[in-house]
Formats: C-alpha cells, sequence, structure tokens
C-alpha cells in the first residue's frame, strides 16, 4: 500500500531518498515525506500530495545544503488510518522528535495500544496507527535501538514494515517486517531498503529478502540480521538480474500503455523453456516429418504426483480472480477437473470444505495481497497443496507456496494490471493442458494445436497492437458514454469481467459485465442511448446467441462494438463496429480478446484527462484487508 525507502551511506541521502519514493510511487501518493539524520540532528519534512509536492517544499533547503545527512528514511502514503494531509503522512516521530518511524501495513491493535500510551502520558498528534509505533520504541528505548524494536514488535499486531532511525542511536537503520514487503540492498560502503526491487536497481543488484519477523540493522559498511527475538542469525543475499530498463517508461507516455506493449514479450517469456520436443517420444510425428513438442513443467517440480488431484481451487483478487475464472473454464474444458473459483477474501471468511487431494492455484502479480496469502495459508493448512502464479520473483507467495510458476511478466508498475493478466492466463493454460495430458484426458491432437496456438500468439498480440489506433478512434467517439457494459458467454463473460474491471478502475467509467444469456434477467432495463455494449464474441458455436443479445441492445439504442475473430463477418450486419482479432482455439481466445479491452480503457482514460497510472483511491499492491 505504501512505499518506503531508506539509504545509508556516503552520498547525500535526501536526493537518494525521494528518486526512490518516485520509484514506489505507484504504491500511494496521498503524502510523502522523508526524515535524515546528520550533523543538524533528525530533521523531518512531509507534505500532503504527489512526491512533487514535497520536492517543492524543500528545493530551497536542499539548493543551500540545509538537507545535508548521510542516511534517512522516507515514505510514500496509501492513506489507511486518517486522512491524506501534512500531520498524518509519515515519518512520524516520538514525542521528543528523536525517534522516526516510516511505516507501511496496518497496525491492528492500534486502538488499544494508543489507549495504554496515552497512559504514560504520551499525547498523540495524527489519526495514524504509525504513530503509536514511534511512542512504543521511544517507550523501550534504553540506549539500544535495536532492542526498543525487538520489545516494540513483540506488542504489534497487524501487518507492517517499518524503517526505524534515532538521533540517540546514529549510525544505523533498523527494518523490520510482517506481512508487507521490504528489500535491503547492498551495495559498496552504503546500504538501502526499500519496499520492492525496481526502487533499487540503480544502485545495486545484490538484495536481501527479510522474512516475516526478521530485522535488518543497516550500517555504511556491513548489514546485520536478527529474529524477532533479537538472536542473530545468517542471511543469503541473492542477485537480481532484471533489466534496469524494464522499470522505465521506455519513452511511452505512461507505464499502463508501455505495458499493454509489452504483451507480446511477457507472453514469450511465460512460455519459453516450457514447451519442449517430446523425449518420451521419438521426437517425429507420424508422418516422421515434424518434432513432436511437449509441455515440460519440470522446471516448477510439476509431475504426475500432481495428476491425482480430485479437484482444484483458483484463488486470487481482481485481475488475478479474473484469470481466474478463465482457468476454471480451461480446467474444465482441457483436463476434465472439477474446479471451483474464490475471490481470495471471501473464501478466507467462508467455512470453505477442503481437503488433503485439492490443487489450490494461488494468482498474485505482487505475491503479497493480504487476502490471497491469508487464502493460501488456510489451504495449506488443510493439507492441500499449493501452486502460486507470481510475478514477483522472493514474494511471500512465492516463498510459501509449494510449487511456483513465475509468468515471467518484467515488473509491472501501473496500477491496472495488463501483461501480468495475459501471462497467468498463459501460465494457467499451460497447467491445465498439462493436467489433461497427465491425466490422459487430452488428445494428441487437441494437445498439438494448442501448443501451435500458444506459440503464434505473442506475433499474433503484436498484430492487434499494430491496429491499435483503431481502438484509439473509437475511444475518442465513445469516451464520454455514462455506461459501457461488457457482456460474453464463456471464456468470453470471463473476458468482460475483467475488461469493465479496467475500464472502470482508470477512467471512472460505470462499466459493468454480464454474461450475455443474463441480459434479459434484469441488465438490459439499463440499456438506453447513453451505453455502449462491447460484445466479445470469440466462442464460435454461440455465435447466434450473441447475435440475439446484440440486435437486443441495438433495439434500445446503445452503441455496439463486437470483438470477433478476422475471419468472422458473421456480425457485420448487427453491430455498429467490428473489431477483429485473429483466430485462435475459442479456448485460448482470452489471451487475445482482452488487448482491444486494456486499449479501450486506456484511451478513454487518457481522453478524460486523466492519469491511468495513478487512478484515484487505488494502489498496486493492496497488502492490507
Ligand atoms: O498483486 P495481485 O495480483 O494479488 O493484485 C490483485 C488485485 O489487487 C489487482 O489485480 C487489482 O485488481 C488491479 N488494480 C487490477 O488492475
Amino acid at each position: 500500500m505504501c512505499g518506503i525507502i531508506g539509504y545509508i551511506g556516503g552520498q547525500d541521502a535526501a536526493p537518494i531518498l525521494l528518486k526512490g519514493l518516485k520509484k514506489l510511487e505507484y504504491r500511494g501518493y496521498d503524502s510523502a515525506g522523508i526524515a535524515i539524520l546528520g550533523a543538524g540532528g533528525l530533521t523531518v519534512r512531509k507534505s500532503r500530495g504527489a512526491i512533487k509536492n514535497l520536492e517543492e517544499k524543500i528545493e530551497a533547503e536542499l539548493a543551500g545544503g540545509v538537507l545535508a545527512a548521510s542516511m534517512g528514511i522516507g515514505h510514500t502514503r496509501w492513506a489507511t488510518h486518517g486522512e491524506p494531509s501534512d500531520v498524518n503522512s509519515h515519518p512520524h516521530t516520538d514525542v521528543s522528535g528523536t525517534i522516526a518511524v516510516v511505516h507501511n501495513g496496518i497496525i491492528e491493535n492500534h486502538v488499544r495500544l494508543k489507549a495504554w500510551l496515552q497512559k504514560h502520558g504520551v499525547v498523540f498528534r495524527s489519526e495514524t496507527d504509525t504513530e503509536a509505533v514511534a511512542h512504543l520504541i521511544d517507550l523501550h528505548y534504553n540506549g539500544d535501538l535495536l532492542q526498543a524494536v525487538v520489545e516494540a514488535i513483540k506488542r504489534l499486531e497487524g501487518s507492517y514494515a517499518l524503517a526505524v532511525i534515532s538521533r540517540d542511536d546514529p549510525d544505523r537503520i533498523i527494518a523490520v517486517r510482517k506481512e508487507s514487503p521490504l528489500v535491503i540492498g547492498k551495495g559498496g560502503g552504503e546500504n538501502f531498503i526499500a519496499s520492492d526491487v525496481p526502487a533499487l536497481l540503480e544502485y545495486t543488484r545484490d538484495v536481501y529478502y527479510l522474512l516475516d519477523r526478521e530485522i535488518a540493522v543497516l550500517y555504511r559498511d556491513k548489514v546485520e540480521f536478527y529474529n524477532g527475538d533479537g538472536q542473530s542469525i545468517e542471511k543469503n543475499v541473492a542477485h537480481v538480474d532484471w533489466d534496469a530498463g524494464a522499470a522505465e517508461k521506455d519513452g511511452y507516455e505512461h507505464f499502463m500503455i508501455k505495458e499493454i506493449n509489452e504483451q507480446p514479450k511477457a507472453l514469450t517469456g511465460a512460455l519459453r523453456a516450457r514447451i519442449q520436443a517430446d523425449t518420451t517420444d521419438t521426437g517425429q510425428d507420424a508422418q516422421g516429418a515434424m518434432p513432436v513438442k511437449a509441455i515440460n513443467l519440470q522446471e516448477i517440480g510439476f509431475d504426475s504426483s500432481w495428476a491425482k488431484a480430485n479437484r482444484v481451487v483458483i484463488t486470487a483478487c481482481g485481475t488475478a480472480w479474473h484469470a481466474a475464472v478463465i482457468g476454471k473454464y480451461a480446467f474444465e474444458r482441457y483436463a476434465r477437473i472439477g474446479t471451483d473459483v474464490d475471490i481470495a477474501s471471501e473464501y478466507r471468511y467462508r467455512n470453505p470444505i477442503s481437503n488433503p487431494q485439492d490443487i489450490f492455484i494461488i494468482i498474485s502479480q505482487s505475491g503479497e495481497t493480504a487476502d490471497t496469502l491469508a487464502a493460501m495459508r488456510m489451504a495449506k493448512k488443510s493439507g492441500a497443496r499449493v501452486i502460486a502464479i507470481t510475478n514477483v520473483v522472493g514474494s511471500t507467495l512465492a516463498r510459501e507456496a509449494d510449487l511456483v510458476m513465475y509468468t515471467w511478466a518484467g515488473p509491472e508498475i501501473a496500477v491496472a494490471s495488463t501483461k501480468a493478466f495475459t501471462t497467468q492466463l498463459m501460465c494457467l493454460y499451460l497447467i491445465a493442458l498439462q493436467f489433461g495430458v497427465l491425466r490422459d484426458v487430452l488428445s494428441g491432437e487437441e494437445l498439438a494445436q494448442s501448443i501451435k496456438a500458444l506459440e503464434d500468439i505473442s506475433g499474433q498480440a503484436e498484430r492487434i497492437l499494430k491496429d491499435k489506433e483503431t481502438i484509439q478512434r473509437f475511444a475518442a467517439r465513445h469516451f464520454s458514454k455514462s455506461k459501457v457494459f461488457f457482456m460474453g458467454r464463456l471464456f468470453d463473460y470471463a473476458v468482460s469481467l475483467e475488461s469493465a474491471l479496467k475500464l472502470k478502475e482508470i477512467s471512472y467509467t460505470h462499466s459493468e459485465a454480464f454474461a450475455a444469456g443474463e441480459l434479459k434477467h434484469g441488465p438490459i432495463a439499463l440499456v438506453d442511448e447513453s451505453t455502449l455494449v462491447v460484445a466479445i464474441c470469440t466462442q464460435t458455436a454461440l455465435f447466434e446467441k450473441m447475435e440475439s443479445n446484440i440486435k437486443e441492445v441495438k433495439a434500445r439504442d446503445a452503441a455496439t462494438l463486437v470483438i470477433t475473430y478476422e475471419d468472422v463477418n458473421y456480425f457485420d450486419q448487427s453491430a455498429d463496429e467490428v473489431f477483429r482479432i485473429p483466430r485462435l482455439p475459442d479456448g485460448l481466445s482470452p489471451m487475445l480478446s482482452i488487448i482491444p479491452c486494456q486499449l479501450y480503457a486506456y484511451y478513454c482514460a487518457v481522453q478524460r484527462g486523466l492519469d491511468p497510472d495513478k487512478p484515484r483511491n487505488l494502489a498496486k499492491s493492496v497488502t492490507v484487508e
């Protein structure tokens, strides 16, 4: 939700903190602040709004050298407790202004802590849960900041990533996390803290991933690690080999359009190395001409033991949940196995029936979504085995699942998920098809046809993207429509769900998705001349049914756009406009049919003068409930 940065070394800390905060701004942008510790003591500067507000506020001080210091911590906030304001911005300090704390997460017992601290004479200034942490550390401070943090976290309930500095214990920063992400960057004569790796790539590629209740103590020339009880522990450094440029905008106006355009490459990345010549065969097909290909998921440890499952349960939130819905259709179709799909925030509070024979697939771009992690832990408790599909190496989900299938989409910065979605689908299809093979229910012909289609998809996605001006023009005509409905059947219904979410989250247009067959059961009452209906039509056997639905909404004066295959003329008479995508087997169509809908959402947001990368009220990573 919030972004944390920390620096200790030989350079001027404030510019490094500001730069890091900009890289983390996608995590929250209600307010920003820094605390630096130098010859002038502990100095805190913070401001409501975007990081540029903070920059403007301290511009003169920076230029005048007033803020010179070689260590500090910074924060960009997504408000949970207390409105976005200067006083609620982080860092928070104790009463005397000796200790400064930045925090990502929610301290669930903060009301009780506050009452207890007030009894000890503490006067609170902000409405935040974080301020209690600063006072708590101060109360436990007895000349050793590390020990004070150890004592303080014993009393914290909820989730936290914390970075702490103290004027009385200079030359080190203490960092600790529980259920909120935090990485430590190891440099030469300098060390860093960040909420995620891209914020560090400019300085170092050597990182330590902190686990729950682990503490890092950063000095200029070393980092020490402790467990939550303050006992020294060893940790291994990991080397990050991401392309730093991949985390930048590469000349695109927004991260979102960059990431939409990266999908051909990302889809190849998700597929690469998972399709191989079948070594169980002669390597030749029946005619002895073409090498026979197979899906190989050995890399993730998916072997025949997994095929004994009775049921698959897929759990996720938001866009990842839409991928899960498509996964259900894919598992039923290609593997003939009963599949349930659950929204993680619902699953965790139900009394679900699961057993050790179930396989859980948990999907999360970030691998840090609080509800998704809670659902995974419940699944594991029931004895079921868990496969994680995630984009973030070393994320909590990746570490705790039994198997991990990385989407290899590269860093996704825009709040609206795009390339993570299509690569999640690629992973789900690969598992579903391989499941079908292991369960002996998928014909060799359908497997070969599907593998060929998966290999072609990247090039086909590129062709759609070359035609993006068609969607841009369509958005220019329709962006002011007050209602946009997406409808489809089967896989197309699931794509409609994701399309409606994309449009509402970045363009603030009221958009909904309907299973087209449900139209007459209520939603059609909403349709009038102010409505745009986008019909996704890639399920060939259901074209006639879809055509009837399109005629029904047209008869109520809605404008209509159909998305279908390039070789289909079926809808030319019934729809106002038709956008064509390359032909592929109907079951695999979501990986392509979503692309024009992502583009439509993006261009509508731009037409409305909005910043698609930073939609109001949303954050990239939802690490609290
Ligand atoms: O990181 P995750 O995939 O677990 O995130 C889940 C949702 O918060 C996320 O997909 C959200 O719905 C996006 N804003 C959608 O664009």
